[in-house]
């Protein structure tokens, strides 16, 4: 028992741990983001900038990630703290964009465990629109201060906490890995029965012949390289720290770059099928109502939550099975995401004080959840999520993922060191391009997102919402994060070093003066 609370959690299998990486990446952002992107960046033409992006970026970042965690056998902050002692503030400011996502993903996973029910006789009535923004949301004509308090979305958020976690709190083996050996597989499974059902609806072509027909000139467009780009980053859930947590309670030996091909092809995969899946299902309602797809489609919440269930609505028939399959793998997709938010933060707690598994669990994923459920279920809440949502993707991605790979590729130069970490146990060994791609192409392209994203952000109100609110919850959060990162990693480290940690340093050191 002693031994077992000394040592470091460890996942029971690397199909395990493959499972909960899969699990992360696979969310939200894979059904409703893909299939919108996709469609607005060129349709079958965004398939090449995508998956070079996914080459380039992706796959590269993710073994990056896992190396550090690998290696250095820590959640983000203690892992960037033997590189480094400063270099911890970019765990803390991951771990911090990771509370901050974690508090409104969680509200988007509550509404679909509602529509779940609603689904069983279409209970959104004739007019969906009406029926999500003023009859379940009762959102307020404009952002502003809180004001009422939506019972309807409480109670189900107060749900998805108690399931997060209390999944959390059961442990990496108990906890993570078996939540997502049961909902990954049935997820896939629900979704494919959704896909197969939608190819079969009548006009389901007209969607994929929309989705897929591509528009060439949109590979000359810098702006389909950049939504390339952040669709990839935002759906491997690279940056945030998430990988480097997990990747650290894998076993000595592990294969990195395997695990992490793996991963990448199943998000892809998984991305490209919700597109299938919900461009047929488009197509449907455009032969339908007789209007053209591009009046169907839309984004994120109004895609999810307007267009789906006013497609499920005009089915032929089983529209409430349909409605059932599509809303409950809104919900495990979601579900998987947010554990892995949220043991991002327990662990980095964890990691930092000593505390054990259990009051870590209580005190932080209980504050998470405490935001989150004071904040969003009200009036307002749905002008909160969407400025906070906008800024974190914007500059939290972009941003935080320059800053890592400039501190550990340049002033650091550790890629060297990891290449070899990652290569000592892998199967699929490294070359130079993975370095080359670390250092320069990745800066390169992050850089050019944040300077066009702060460029349009400086030129126009985000969705016209008042300066004053986005200063609060859009720009101040952003900052916040940042400063309470940099805050944290001042305070001196009180506890003696742990034995591990020792160990650690001094390889490090070792390896510094062998160079
Ligand atoms: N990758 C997740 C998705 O596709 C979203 C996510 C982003 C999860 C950032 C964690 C961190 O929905």
């Amino acid at each position: 028992m002693a031994t077992k609370e000394l040592g470091r959690e460890q996942w029971g299998t690397r199909a395990g741990f493959v499972m909960a990486a899969i699990g992360s990446a696979v969310g939200l952002g894979n059904i409703w983001r893909f299939p919108y992107i996709a469609y607005d960046n060129g349709g079958g033409a965004f398939l090449v900038p995508y998956l070079v992006a996914l080459f380039t970026a992706g796959i590269p970042l993710l073994i990056f990630e896992y190396a550090i965690g690998h290696r250095y056998r820590g959640a983000a902050p203690r892992a960037f703290l033997p590189m480094a002692r400063p270099a911890q503030a970019i765990g803390w400011w991951q771990v911090a964009m990771c509370f901050v996502i974690g508090t409104y993903y969680a509200v988007i996973i509550a509404w679909a465990v509602r529509y779940t029910g609603f689904s069983i006789g279409q209970q959104w009535g004739d007019n969906p629109e009406q029926f999500l923004m003023s009859d379940f949301l009762q959102v307020a004509d404009a952002p502003g201060m809180v004001s009422s308090y939506v019972a309807g979305v409480a109670w189900p958020l107060i749900g998805v906490w108690v399931v997060t976690l209390g999944i959390v709190a059961l442990g990496v083996r108990r906890g993570l890995e078996k939540a997502n050996q049961i909902f990954i597989p049935l997820l896939v499974v629900l979704f494919l029965i959704l896909v197969v059902r939608a190819l079969f609806l009548p006009g389901a072509e007209i969607g994929l012949n929309a989705l897929f027909t591509p528009d060439w000139s949109a590979i000359t467009n810098g702006q389909v390289w950049i939504a390339a780009y952040g669709q990839i980053f935002f759906s491997l859930s690279v940056g945030f720290g998430i990988m480097i947590t997990y990747a650290s309670y894998l076993h000595r030996r592990a294969d990195l770059s395997g695990s992490a091909l793996v991963a990448g092809f199943a998000n892809s995969s998984f991305e490209i099928l919700a597109g299938i899946g919900v461009f047929a299902s488009v197509g449907f309602m455009a032969a339908k109502s007789g209007v053209a797809v591009d009046q169907v489609v839309t984004d994120g919440i109004g895609l999810a939550f307007i267009a789906f269930p006013q497609i499920i609505s005009t089915l032929p028939g089983g529209a409430t099975l349909f409605g059932l399959l599509f809303f409950g793998s809104l919900v495990l997709a979601g579900l998987t995401s947010l554990i892995s938010i949220v043991q991002v933060v327990v662990s980095a707690v964890q990691d930092r004080t000593g505390m054990r598994r259990g009051p870590s669990v209580a005190i932080v994923g209980g504050a998470i959840a405490l935001a989150s459920i004071l904040l969003f279920p009200t009036s307002e809440g749905l002008y909160i999520l969407d400025a906070v949502d906008h800024f974190i993707n914007q500059y939290g991605i972009a941003l935080a993922g320059l800053v890592t790979v400039i501190t550990v590729g340049w002033l650091l130069r550790k890629l060297g060191m990891l290449k070899d970490h990652v290569n000592a146990s892998s199967a699929v060994p490294l070359g130079q391009w993975w370095t080359i791609t670390l250092s320069v192409i990745t800066p390169i392209i992050l850089g050019w997102m944040t300077w066009d994203s702060l460029r349009t952000e400086l030129s126009t109100n985000y969705e016209d919402y008042p300066t004053s609110f986005l200063l609060i919850a859009g720009w101040g959060v952003v900052i916040g994060v940042i400063v309470i990162a940099v805050l944290i990693s001042l305070i001196p480290w009180r506890r003696s070093v742990p034995d591990s940690e020792h160990f650690h340093l001094n390889t490090v050191e070792q390896e510094a003066g062998s160079r």
